[in-house]
């Protein structure tokens, strides 16, 4: 059976590790994130590795013209059945919440909720086959952490938002967040070496700190995240409108 996805933040970390699950499973793909260059070699590997159609769309998820993904993705692979949404952070973090300016709780806002919301309301309109979409998310949304606390508060409305489509679109929306606990991707490290620069630890210090953070003392694996969202992408369709956890049973936060 063909299999047609949509992936978000696509370039690398948690969105390669996506995009890469989907392609194994044979899903063509068109992928999303700001710069070209890091789409195409993203591409370049998908399709020599899975032999899938992995197509580049530069774009910017805090702007309007992202509207456009779901249409252009339907006009160059056909209806989509997976959409996975993945993302940066806000240009302050980390930061306190009281330094984070107007324009990055705009920015957070448009890139967690805006986009989500309009991605979904599109497919519930066009798309032909129903789809299930996977809305990243992080286990400090339940409970903010000052380093990343815009993305925290506004991706708290994520739930409610899984909720919503699932409830207004049964037909057409599978909708799951997925609340991610620790893994060492650049985004992280970037975020991970500010942290520690600014406390004068190492990196390596400051990342076994936040291994220390769950019971297992370790790190999210790569290869886990591969296999739990290739699970999910085509896991049973009562599994909907729920928001899954995976975080090493993570205690505390930083
Ligand atoms: N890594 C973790 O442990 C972890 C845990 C919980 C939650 N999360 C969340 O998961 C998301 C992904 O994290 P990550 O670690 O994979 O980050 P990452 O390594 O920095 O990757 C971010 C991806 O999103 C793209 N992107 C960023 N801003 C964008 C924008 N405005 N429009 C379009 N694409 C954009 C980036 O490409 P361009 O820069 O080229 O646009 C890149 O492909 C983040 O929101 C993070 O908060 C991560």
């Amino acid at each position: 059976m063909s299999c047609n996805a949509i992936v978000t933040g696509a370039s690398r970390g948690i969105g390669l590790e996506a995009a890469r699950a989907l392609a194994s499973r044979g899903c063509d793909e068109l992928l999303v994130a700001r710069d070209r260059a890091g789409l195409e070699e993203a591409s370049r590997e998908l399709s020599s590795k899975y032999g899938v159609k992995a197509i580049p769309r530069p774009a910017d998820m805090t702007s309007r013209e992202s509207e456009a993904i779901v249409d252009e993705a339907r006009s160059l692979l056909g209806d989509i059945d997976v959409a996975f949404v993945s993302y940066g952070n806000p240009p302050c973090e980390p930061c306190e919440p009281a330094d984070a300016s107007w324009d990055d709780w705009q920015y957070a806002a448009s890139m967690y909720l805006v986009f989500p919301a309009r991605l979904l309301g599109r497919l519930a309109r066009v798309n032909g086959r129903k789809a299930t979409v996977i809305l990243v998310s992080s286990f400090s949304s339940r409970s903010p952490m000052w380093p990343t606390g815009v993305s925290d508060v506004v991706r708290a409305g994520l739930p409610a938002m899984a909720k919503l489509f699932s409830r207004a679109y049964p037909g057409s929306l599978r909708v799951i967040v997925l609340e991610l606990g620790s893994f060492r991707t650049p985004g992280a490290e970037r975020l991970i070496g500010e942290l520690a620069r600014r406390e004068g630890v190492s990196a390596e210090d400051y990342w076994s700190r936040v291994a220390s953070m769950s019971p297992l003392r370790r790190l999210g694996r790569p290869e886990e995240l591969r296999e739990l969202i290739a699970w999910l992408a085509f896991s049973p369709e009562y599994l909907t409108g729920v928001t899954v956890l995976f975080d090493g049973a993570t205690l505390q936060s930083l």
